[in-house]
This record gives C-alpha cells, sequence and structure tokens, in this order.
C-alpha cells in the first residue's frame, strides 16, 4: 500500500496508473475508519483496478468548533485497517495541501441543502462539495463510492457531479448502509458515546425499522410523531428531526411511495449527534 501526503506524490503515482489504462476508484474519508468505510474499499476494488482512499479530516463542513476537536483521530490504526482492506493508494493530505488558499466557493444545490443536515448544520454541505470537488479534481477517478448512511450527503454529491463536475466524468456509486449487530448505522462518532448511551444508540434503528413496515396503517405526520415520542422516550435520546422525504428532490412528501421514499432522522445522544435513514 503507498501511503502519500502531497499531491505531486499521488500524480506520479496516478500517471503510472493511467498509463497503463487502469481504472481508479476513489473512498474518500474522513478517517476513524469502520466497515462501513471497508464496504466502500471492498466495493470499490470489485469494479476497479485501483483504489484510493483518502483521509482529511475537513473542518469547513464543521459548522461546531467542539465537533471538529472531538472528531475521532488514529491514523496508525487506520492504515492497518486499509492494509487489511487491500486498499492501494492512502491519501493523507495536509490542510494547504487541500486549501492552498482560502476557498470561497459557494455551491447552489437547488434546495437540497435547505432541508434536514442543511437547516440544522449550516453551511456543512458547501463545505461537503468544497473538500470533495477539491479531491476530485486530484484523483480524477473513474468511480467514487459513497455510503447511503449520509443519505443527503449523496444527493448532494450527485447534483455536484452533474452540475459543478461534468467534465470530469466520474460515476457515483452508493453503498448500503452498514449496521451493528443491534442496527445501529456505523458511525466514527460512535466511537464517543459511553457504553451506557451506547447501547441507547440502538433504539433509534428499531424504531425506523418498525415504523418502515407499519406504515400503511397510519398517516404520515402520525408517523413522524410516533417516531419521535419512541425515541425520545429513552433519556439519552433526543430526537432533532425526523422526516420522510421523496429519494430524489429530498422534499417533504405527503404520500410514502415503497421505493421511492425514505425516512431521516438526527438524533442527539448525549452530546453525539447521530443520524440514520431507512427507505420505505
Ligand atoms: P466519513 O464520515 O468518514 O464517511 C466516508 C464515507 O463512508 C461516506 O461516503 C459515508 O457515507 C460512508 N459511511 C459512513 N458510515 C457508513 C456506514 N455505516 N455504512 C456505509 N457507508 C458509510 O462522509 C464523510 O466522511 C465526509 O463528508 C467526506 C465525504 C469524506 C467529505 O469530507
Amino acid at each position: 500500500m503507498i501511503i502519500t501526503r502531497t499531491k505531486k506524490e499521488l500524480h506520479r503515482y496516478l500517471k503510472l496508473i493511467r498509463d497503463a489504462e487502469k481504472s481508479v476508484g476513489f473512498v474518500p474519508t474522513m478517517g476513524a475508519l469502520h466497515e462501513g468505510h471497508l464496504s466502500l474499499i471492498r466495493c470499490s476494488n470489485n469494479e476497479n483496478n485501483f483504489t484510493v482512499v483518502s483521509i482529511f479530516v475537513n473542518p469547513l463542513q464543521f459548522n461546531n468548533p467542539e465537533d471538529l476537536e472531538k472528531y475521532p483521530r488514529n491514523e496508525e490504526r487506520d492504515l492497518d485497517i486499509l492494509l487489511s482492506a487491500f486498499c492501494d493508494i492512502v491519501f493523507i493530505p495536509d490542510i494547504r495541501e487541500i486549501y492552498p488558499e482560502k476557498d470561497e466557493r459557494v455551491f447552489d444545490f437547488d434546495g437540497l441543502d435547505k432541508v434536514m443536515e442543511g437547516k440544522y448544520r449550516e453551511g456543512h454541505f458547501n463545505g461537503v462539495a468544497q473538500v470533495v470537488s477539491k479531491l476530485f479534481e486530484i484523483v480524477k477517478p473513474d468511480k467514487a463510492y459513497f455510503g447511503r448512511k449520509d443519505f443527503q450527503q449523496v444527493a448532494i454529491i450527485k447534483f455536484l457531479n452533474k452540475n459543478y463536475l461534468s467534465h470530469l466524468n466520474i460515476d457515483i456509486v452508493t453503498c448500503d448502509t452498514i449496521r451493528e449487530a443491534d442496527g445501529l448505522a456505523m458511525s466514527s462518532r460512535n466511537e464517543l458515546l459511553d457504553s451506557v448511551q451506547r447501547k441507547s444508540a440502538s433504539l433509534i434503528s428499531k424504531t425506523l425499522k418498525k415504523y418502515t413496515k407499519i406504515y400503511e396503517s397510519i398517516s404520515k405526520r402520525e408517523l413522524i410523531d410516533k417516531i419521535t415520542r419512541e425515541i425520545n422516550k429513552d433519556k439519552n435520546l433526543k430526537v432533532e428531526y425526523v422526516d420522510i422525504v421523496d429519494d430524489e428532490t429530498l422534499r417533504t412528501v405527503d404520500k410514502i411511495k415503497p421505493g421511492k421514499t425514505t425516512v431521516c432522522v438526527a438524533v442527539y445522544c448525549g452530546k453525539v449527534r447521530l443520524i440514520d435513514n431507512m427507505p420505505f
């Protein structure tokens, strides 16, 4: 596995790959790797000759300085995990490599960033687009892999790719959410939960699972109320939002269409903010 911290060195390796007419899959991450990340790497390995993984905790997408400071970082452990996952190249840039100058670009996502996460984390998706567009321009992969766990992020990345980065011809591939045995969606932030909170957190996915099965007998409003109440019953959990949205437009729907509608939630577990979603 090649470990590189500079664009210059990365480009040297990528040129060799391109000269040999081999394909490149790309998995951008912020590190603190877990099985969710590994599933993306496996998917990329299956579909490409080489897989590049980036590790970069992007300050521009953190709207809360405490969240950025507390974000788990463990490079040594991540490198061991990447080696065992057959990653070919890991790119670990420092901030000057990505943002040599102040990045003041403002993206227009046609409203996709105005709902759910966008409402509660101002500027978050602009920050995601800033870093992902930089990384795409640096790596120029054939395909890039993202997890459905971050449902709204996938919609934003697809929009960005189509409307701002079409010259790069990148295919965006979405991979399923990987869960712990008790259903909790894997997340780097789960590391920040204590054992009691960790137990409580499993109620989030359990509740979504329950109500995505019995949605036909209840109205949408009632569904949102019931999900909210059921999660809030646990004193360690506090719902920030529950929304039921169209998979394409992310707009709140009145009528649930199986296969086209998703329920999305953000829940505080102590100070840790967790998100999850489930299709109907
Ligand atoms: P990060 O949270 O590290 O996630 C990297 C990728 O792993 C994202 O595509 C995310 O959706 C995916 N992922 C996380 N948990 C997952 C799970 N349980 N199952 C499947 N996939 C999962 O998302 C980011 O980083 C950043 O916003 C980034 C795109 C790297 C830009 O900075």
